[in-house]
């Protein structure tokens, strides 16, 4: 054989190399080329949805801020005579603010806690935080908002009453007592009533509050799904139109943040039950600790 062939072949292999290294190169830009565009596709859904939720809680926002101020627009004019009529106004006035309280921090939580989902990373500390008094504290403020349906909330004193203080963040507990107590009065049926009752079980050492109501039906099937951001069954858009699904969305997020549980049941009669299970003492230690004198008097 010459050393021209001798080449030749050489060269034939060389080439072949190359078109096979090319030809894998050109398969690589594609899959890269679709990681981009599925990575793109997912920052444009992301900022779809954030737009979304920006609208759709400054569309909240506007409604009973608004309703407050037609409220006092008509105090001031005198245009609101009795004693009778003035009460009711100002009822609806509390129960409007409540709503729009409730509304901003749960879109400051949202921002945060999806941000940081660590305990330690919380801006505040743990406290001792006695659900008996928050769960009366948190009746009292949603009362107003169940009037109209003559919705009445009930929170049983024994055994709760009886539980010892869990150690707890206590803004992003009373967030989602707020969420869930929210959502009770909002779908329950006109005329029924609202039970708030919980306990303490030694075996755990966890206290356990329930909130349970009668209203729109939670099928089994949908209870996993609660829990998701943003869903909302056709049955809860056809009472409440306005609404964003984060609140237990957001209520999951944080007693997972505490390493608690919260988990929802119901019946075919339109029985639903909230339950949440928080550690008296799991957490101690895990992060910074309020002492427990400067919490004792304050809501
Ligand atoms: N007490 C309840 N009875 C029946 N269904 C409920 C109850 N609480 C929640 N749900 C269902 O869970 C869904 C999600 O609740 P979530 O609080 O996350 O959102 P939302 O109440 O629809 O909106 P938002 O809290 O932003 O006003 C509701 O839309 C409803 O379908
Ligand atoms: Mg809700």
């Amino acid at each position: 054989m010459s050393s021209n062939n001798n080449n030749e072949s050489t060269d034939k292999f060389a080439s072949k190399d190359i078109q096979n290294k090319l030809l894998q190169l050109s398969e690589e830009n594609i899959l890269l080329k679709n990681t981009v565009k599925t990575m793109q596709d997912q920052v444009d859904k992301i900022k779809r949805e954030q737009v979304i939720y920006l609208q759709n809680v400054s569309h909240q926002l506007v409604a009973p801020l608004n309703a407050m101020k037609w409220h006092i627009e008509n105090l001031t004019a005198g245009r609101i005579k009795t004693s009778d009529r003035i009460q009711k106004v100002l009822r609806s006035l509390y129960s409007q603010a409540t709503i729009a309280v409730h509304l901003a921090k749960n879109f400051a939580l949202m921002s945060n806690l999806e941000a940081d989902i660590t305990l330690s990373a919380q801006r505040e500390p743990l406290e001792l935080v006695d659900l008996k008094r928050l769960m009366v504290n948190l009746a009292d403020d949603f009362q107003p908002l169940g009037w109209e349906k003559r919705v009445h909330i009930v929170v049983d004193d024994y055994p709760l009453s009886d539980s010892p203080p869990v150690l707890a963040i206590k803004n992003l507990i009373s967030q989602v007592f707020s969420n869930i107590i929210e959502n009770a009065v909002k779908y329950s049926t006109p005329d029924t009533e609202i039970d708030i009752f919980g306990q303490y079980n030694p075996n755990d050492d966890t206290v356990s509050v329930n909130v349970a109501n009668y209203g729109i039906p939670l099928p089994t099937e949908e209870i996993g799904r609660v829990f998701e951001r943003g869903y909302r069954s056709e049955n809860a858009k056809n009472v409440y139109p306005a609404g964003t699904g984060f609140g237990l969305y957001i209520a999951d997020k944080i007693i997972a943040i505490h390493e608690g549980k919260i988990t929802a049941h119901s019946d075919k009669g339109g029985l639903t039950i909230f339950q949440v299970k928080l550690s008296v003492k799991g957490l101690q230690g895990k992060t910074i600790q309020r002492d427990a004198k400067d919490s004792s008097n304050r809501r």
